[in-house]
């Protein structure tokens, strides 16, 4: 089904980190890390006390140094490295799909490693020892106050023309470890669809929208990836 020249684009989410040690984000009890997302993740949360989500990310910018990829994240590379057109959309803010070795690759929800500028919007990756601790940092542009490169609820998500693009013009679609509750990405599964896609699942609990694939698997992205991806790339 899938051949050198077969399009390909993939979404991934939490679910392909969690086998690296990084916990998914829609636990039972709705809480992040025990925070509310809304004192978290959005720029009202930052606004009311940008110590608390300084913090909050500054221990999940620490967690970086301590992970690694797993056999998932490996096996996407090896994907991309077989196929002539693909792009990996991500909505992890986690850096593990580049440290493993991904190359045609969108953080769509931004990225812990970067921070970015309040002022004059600079990106810098700042991950020395003295970029972790609890005080803010500045910018080295114009001294303005550095915040997380991260799309909170209720801004945009990042590169979004870029994307659509690829998804109209992709043969299969494949999303790995996402929960199928988060928009705009959860819509990608329809855009492909009405584009007449393929469409492929992996997942360890069905997705919210899993009726909409064409194939679901269920199970470990860590698990099932390395063995259908040797599958496609032999066949
Ligand atoms: N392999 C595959 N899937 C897994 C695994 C695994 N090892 N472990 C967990 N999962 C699945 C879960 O069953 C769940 O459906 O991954 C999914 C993770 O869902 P969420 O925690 O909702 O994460 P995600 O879909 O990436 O969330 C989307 O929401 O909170 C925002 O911005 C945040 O990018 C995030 C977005």
């Amino acid at each position: 089904m899938i051949s050198k020249e077969t399009n390909v684009v993939i979404l991934t989410g939490a679910g392909i980190s969690a086998e690296s040690g990084i916990r998914t984000f829609r636990a039972s009890d709705g809480l992040w890390e025990n925070h509310r997302v809304e004192e978290v993740a959005t720029p009202e949360g930052w606004a009311a006390n940008p110590e608390l989500v300084w913090n909050f990310y500054q221990q999940r910018r620490r967690q970086l140094l301590e992970v690694e990829p797993n056999s998932g994240h490996h096996a996407l590379v090896e994907l991309e490295s077989y196929l002539e057109h693909f792009l990996l959309v991500t909505q992890n803010v986690d850096d593990l799909h580049e440290r493993a070795g991904s190359n045609n690759l969108i953080h769509m929800h931004g990225e812990l490693a970067p921070l970015r500028c309040e002022e004059c919007g600079h990106v810098e990756i700042m991950m020395d020892e003295n970029h972790l601790g609890e005080n803010f940092l500045t910018c080295n542009q114009c001294e303005g106050r550095m915040r997380p490169h991260i799309v909170w609820f209720g801004e945009m998500p990042m590169h979004m023309p870029e994307i659509e693009k690829a998804l109209a013009e992709c043969e299969v679609f494949i999303a790995i470890g996402t929960s199928g509750h988060v928009y705009p990405a959860a819509n990608f599964l329809h855009i492909a669809r009405r584009h007449g896609a393929h469409t492929i699942g992996i997942n360890l609990d069905p997705p919210e929208n899993v009726y909409f694939f064409d194939e679901f698997f269920q199970g470990k992205a860590g698990e099932i990836l390395p063995h259908i991806v040797e599958k496609w790339t032999t066949e």
